[in-house]
């Protein structure tokens, strides 16, 4: 199975030293940055939008990997690539013409990913798999950062690494919400290989420690 990668959600970082611990992912063990787009209409929760994006990307030395909770992505996914977006993952439930969004982030130049809600069936994906670089599974009701992983994702996650492994694809699967130090290794044994972790990194004493550990913990 592909490398294991640690995307630090910025949803949890301290927006008043947005520089600084963007260079904190910088020098650390991370992968990618996971940067949350939350409009108020698809979640509860409103979060930041393309002048934030911008602001992280002037300093980002690694790839952002936008997560768009917003309704109608499509209306915005030329604004969220030309703001440095280095993939971008839109939830199935958000958007009509999942086929044509997907196409129109391959399109603007990034890679392309689909984003499920927890009750979502995966046999949604089973024709456009081939199109993913990445299938984000939620492990939390998306809003909020700081939530309890949802357990019904370790079996979710081995259901579609059967699916994609059926279909001899390499695609990369996240999950995001409530990953910890204490499921990490779980969750690469059912399967996943890209892990969001948000409060369980930033609120942590030593960010770049906490980095270190989920990663070598991931990769051990
Ligand atoms: C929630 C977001 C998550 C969130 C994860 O809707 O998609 O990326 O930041 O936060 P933690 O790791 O604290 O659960
Ligand atoms: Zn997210």
């Amino acid at each position: 199975m592909s490398s294991k990668l640690i995307a630090p959600s910025m949803l949890a970082a301290d927006f008043g030293n947005l520089q600084r611990d963007t260079e904190m992912v910088n020098n650390s063990d991370a992968d990618w940055f996971h940067i949350d787009v939350m409009d108020g209409h698809f979640v509860p929760n409103i979060s930041y939008g393309m002048p934030v994006i911008q602001a992280i990307k002037k300093h980002a030395t690694k790839p952002l990997d936008v997560h768009l909770m917003i309704e109608k992505p499509e209306r915005y996914i030329e604004e969220f690539a030309k703001v440095g977006a280095d993939i971008i993952t839109v939830h199935y439930e958000s958007t009509v013409h999942l086929h044509r969004t997907l196409r129109q982030i391959k399109d603007a130049g990034c890679k392309a990913g689909i984003v499920l809600n927890i009750t979502t069936p995966l046999t949604v994906l089973e024709d456009i798999l081939p199109e993913c670089y990445m299938i984000l599974l939620m492990s939390i009701n998306p809003g909020f950062g700081g939530q309890k992983f949802e357990e019904v994702t370790y079996k979710r996650i081995k259901n579609l690494r059967k699916m994609i492994d059926e279909q001899g694809l390499d695609t990369r699967i996240e999950v995001d919400g409530g990953v910890t130090d204490q499921n990490i290794e779980k969750l690469v044994a059912a399967g996943a290989d890209t892990f969001v972790a948000g409060s369980h990194v930033f609120k942590s004493d030593d960010p770049t420690a906490t980095i270190k550990r989920l990663k070598d913990l991931a990769n051990s």
